[in-house]
């Protein structure tokens, strides 16, 4: 919430010409002035310090979760290491910016209290304070949210929600223990542009800092957006390491839990089954890029506000892959095939998603999916996986029944052109009157499926999927009908495995057409992060866990690839991704 809410401030100052925000996973707010950069690993800003604190004038750290529930190791990382890790990079980056803290009222300097979160944080405090840069600590108390911006911690969001309406009383009667998210953010700005006489800011301060530019603007009301800012003067840029949303997301989904299962260990795991990963996506690591479009015929929008729903078309980067962690694995050995697809609307509304061509997921949870990658790696000894290491894996899965099913009957053909692609995990439609509507969606190829032999796919060499494609391409564009299925109330909203019934409505929701065929290396879709998580207004994540999974493990892999970005040339001819 106060990250949400320091954001909206840094978007609405005049001043502030460039907002980076560094998340985990992507946030849902579009600004010509907000570049977004996800990162997964916050103990090691390393690979991104140069994008992201070079050049800046403050840092603002917003991160924080409740301490409820955790113990103190994993408490202090999330608070103290982490807090560390920003300052450092700042430091090596921009020894001259800003970097404001956001602690909490009742933080304890002499790192003694008993309660465990006030030491903790009084221990960051500390440690921050030591560093030579221009530190400042915030401590609110009670704050109370503005321009409806929400705590994605539901417990958070419950005890707002319930005392909402004597937040302003409150407020008056005790100026002292309530500010606003706009006051703070107001503050923060003012800190970075001119400090202040003490490090270590308690409410009343922040309340008086905050407050200290409106003063200076009469026809200015408390509760008055942008628009009747002052132009303060000018800061090139400020990082903004917001990821209270994201690192609650990330919670639930148990990344942070005691024996957790972290996006870098999935990752790893992923690398681990054959072939040099090294420059190249951890999965569907073999791939192409294509550029297209989808017409929409509209009739989506009564479902779903997502403008790229209203009738229209819109331009789509998209990737077909096949789902190994080996980029040099022979086509025929990738028994499943996808679709990744970056769909574009005016005012940069985007819906990426990335769908494959079984019916259902092989598993409906992200530790299943880990144990099921760890039976597939490579065995240094032999050079192979262990083959039974995967059928005790499905032996003691039942659920991935129906996924080995079609694994073993469905037909292989030779083309990407002739398959349906499926988003397995549900998502919600929400139409402009706010309700929500379950559903899946499909890509439905208009090509007419030709089965071919697997003993026959191996005879037309190891690429032939790319070579099909450019060859179709090169005659006509490649269409699929885009088509979404409504939910049931009786249908899973969190299991990947099952699949609807087929009698489930359908709506046609109009065209995807692929007209351009790249190589990855020098492709548009090479440095995009198919993240289903990053979706328009007008659709939303379920609970599904893999999903919460998919969004972190797929920055991890997309981090490690901008890194080794030179162990995967261009061609010498290229300079840049072809769009
Ligand atoms: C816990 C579950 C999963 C994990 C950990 C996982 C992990 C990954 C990773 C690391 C990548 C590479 C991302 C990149 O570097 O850009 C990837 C790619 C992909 N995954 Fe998953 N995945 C999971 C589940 C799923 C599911 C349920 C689907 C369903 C359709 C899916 C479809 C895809 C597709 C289509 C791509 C390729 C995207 C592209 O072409 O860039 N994954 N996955």
């Amino acid at each position: 919430m106060i990250g949400g809410g320091v954001l909206h401030e840094c978007l609405a100052d005049t001043g502030v010409q460039e907002v980076i925000s560094i998340v985990r996973t992507p946030g849902t707010v579009r600004h010509p002035k907000l570049r977004e950069i996800v990162h997964v690993d916050f103990m090691d800003f390393g690979a991104i310090a140069s994008k992201a604190f070079t050049r800046i004038d403050a840092a603002f750290f917003c991160l924080g979760v409740s301490s409820s529930g955790m113990s103190e190791a994993d408490y202090t990382r999330v608070t103290s290491d982490i807090t560390l890790a920003a300052a450092q990079a700042l430091l090596q980056a921009s020894p001259e910016a800003t970097f404001v803290y956001v602690s909490g009222a009742g933080a304890d300097s002499t790192e003694r209290s008993r309660t465990m979160w006030a030491r903790v944080r009084g221990r960051a405090e500390n440690a921050l304070l030591q560093l030579p840069l221009k530190t400042f600590i915030l401590r609110p108390a009670l704050v109370r949210p503005m321009y409806g911006i929400a705590s994605r911690t539901a417990s958070y969001r419950r005890f707002y929600a319930v005392a909402a309406p004597l937040l302003p009383l409150l407020q008056r009667l005790f100026p002292q223990w309530v500010t606003t998210t706009e006051v703070l953010g107001r503050a923060m700005l003012e800190l970075a542009r001119h400090g202040a006489s003490r490090r270590v800011l308690e409410s009343r301060d922040i309340n008086l800092v905050g407050l200290s530019d409106r003063e200076a603007t009469p026809n200015k009301t408390a509760n008055s957006p942008a628009s009747g800012r002052p132009a303060l003067s000018a800061m090139a840029g400020i990082a903004l390491i917001a990821a209270v949303g994201a690192l609650a997301f990330a919670y639930t989904a148990g990344w942070l839990s005691p024996r957790r299962l972290t996006p870098v260990r999935m990752v790893d795991a992923l690398s681990r089954r054959g072939g040099d990963p090294v420059g190249h996506r951890r999965n569907h690591a073999k791939g192409v890029c294509f550029t297209g479009e989808f017409a929409s015929n509209g009739a989506g929008a009564a479902l779903s506000s997502a403008p790229m729903l209203a009738a229209g078309r819109y331009a789509v980067i998209g990737r077909f892959a096949i789902a190994t962690g080996n980029p040099q694995a022979p086509d025929a050995t990738g028994r499943v095939r996808s679709m990744a697809l970056r769909i574009v609307a005016p005012g940069h509304e985007e819906w990426r998603t990335g769908m494959n061509n079984s019916p259902v997921f092989v598993v409906s949870t992200p530790q299943a999916f880990y144990e099921m990658t760890r039976a597939q790696e490579i065995d240094p000894a032999t050079g192979k996986a262990d083959p039974r290491a995967l059928q005790r894996f499905f032996s003691t899965h039942p659920e991935s029944a129906p996924f080995a099913a079609w694994a073993r009957s469905a037909p292989w053909t030779a083309s990407y052109a002739d398959q349906t692609y499926n988003s397995l995990n549900a998502f919600y439609f929400v139409d402009r009157v706010g309700r929500s509507h379950l559903v899946r969606w499909s890509m439905e190829p208009t090509t007419q499926e030709s089965p071919v032999p697997p003993s026959s796919l191996v005879t037309l060499g190891p690429n032939f999927l790319e070579e099909d494609l450019t060859r179709r391409l090169a005659r006509e564009p490649l269409r699929w009908h885009f088509i979404v299925t409504l939910a049931a109330s009786s249908d899973p909203a969190t299991d990947a495995t099952r699949a609807w019934p087929t009698d489930r409505q359908r709506i046609d929701l109009g065209t995807l057409s692929v007209q351009r065929a790249v190589d990855e290396a020098d492709g548009p879709c090479r440095d995009y992060n198919f993240d289903p998580t990053v979706l328009p207004a007008g659709i939303r994540p379920s609970a599904d866990p893999l999903l919460a999974a998919r969004s972190s493990s797929y920055a991890r892999s997309f981090d490690l690839r901008e890194a080794e970005a030179a162990s995967y040339r261009r061609h010498p001819s290229s300079r840049g991704p072809v769009p």
